[in-house]
């Protein structure tokens, strides 16, 4: 039996449903849209699952369950495993985000990068995104898939700040949820996967890449503004966070 799980969550122009098996348990997902943007996205999740099922040794099946110019159904086979809470945020997700951040270096490490040195975007690595498997960390969700678009470790410094925003909003951070936060930064440089240009402010260099390349999110992002949470940080926290997590980092920039 078919159920509608999510409907155009996020101005997404996709839908989500779940198909069970005689046993009573989940056994596919279905995404599909008719409307353009969101035929736009399956496709980008197709081309992002193929990248990534082409990196890592858990993979996801997914087949094209049906298309017309106008329409797109994927189906993907039901991944089992523990998802974080997100919105709990960083410090209660710290176990997670630490699997996160060795998995998006697993995957990202070793990649030819191109003339301007952009690498594969996932444009949404939330905690909210990974399923973490027996054998793994799974990550889904490629609607904004770019095999080259963005300087390295923009997604996994993503993933981090988004956390970090649902714990304080525009208040404080802790002293030990920025200590663990940066010595995720100081392992994604040790693992190569991070361009340095980021060491110097990364929180606001997230945010600028982001509103400089608009277009890569789409009428979703016009939309619905808190699709990327981490565009709510105000300036002032911004600045306080990046000069924080300067004298914490210990990479050599
Ligand atoms: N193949 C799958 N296996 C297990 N759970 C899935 C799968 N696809 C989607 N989900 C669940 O549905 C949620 C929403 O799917 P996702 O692809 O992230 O779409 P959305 O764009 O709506 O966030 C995921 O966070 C996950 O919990
Ligand atoms: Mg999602």
């Amino acid at each position: 039996m078919k159920s509608l799980i999510r409907n155009c969550s996020h101005g997404s122009e996709v839908y989500l449903l779940q198909e069970t098996g005689g046993t009573g348990n989940v056994e596919s997902m279905f995404k599909s849209s008719s409307m353009p943007e969101g035929v736009k996205n399956l496709r980008q999740e197709l081309e992002g699952v193929n990248w990534y099922n082409s990196k890592n040794s858990k993979i996801i099946k997914a087949v094209i369950d049906h298309e017309t110019s106008h329409y797109i159904s994927i189906k993907y086979d039901y991944v089992r495993g523990e998802n974080a809470n997100f919105q709990d945020g960083y410090w209660v997700n710290r176990n997670w985000i630490n699997l996160a951040i060795e998995h998006y270096c697993d995957i990202w490490r070793d990649i030819a990068k191109d003339a301007d040195a952009l690498y594969p975007l996932h444009g949404d690595l939330s905690l909210d995104n990974f399923i973490f498997s027996g054998e793994g960390p799974v990550i889904l969700d490629w609607e904004h898939f770019l095999i080259s678009a963005a300087p390295l470790g923009f997604d996994g410094l993503y993933l981090i700040f988004e956390a970090l925003w649902f714990e304080v909003n525009n208040r404080a951070p802790s002293r030990k949820t920025l200590s663990h936060l940066a010595s995720m930064i100081d392992l994604m440089g040790a693992r190569k996967c991070l361009d340095i240009k980021f060491l110097d402010n990364p929180l606001s260099q997230v945010i600028q890449f982001i509103q400089s390349h608009l277009s890569l999110w789409g009428a979703q992002l016009e939309n619905c503004r808190n699709k990327l949470p981490v565009l709510m940080f105000e300036d002032k926290a911004i600045v306080r966070i990046d000069n924080e997590i300067r004298v914490l980092i210990k990479l050599e920039s």
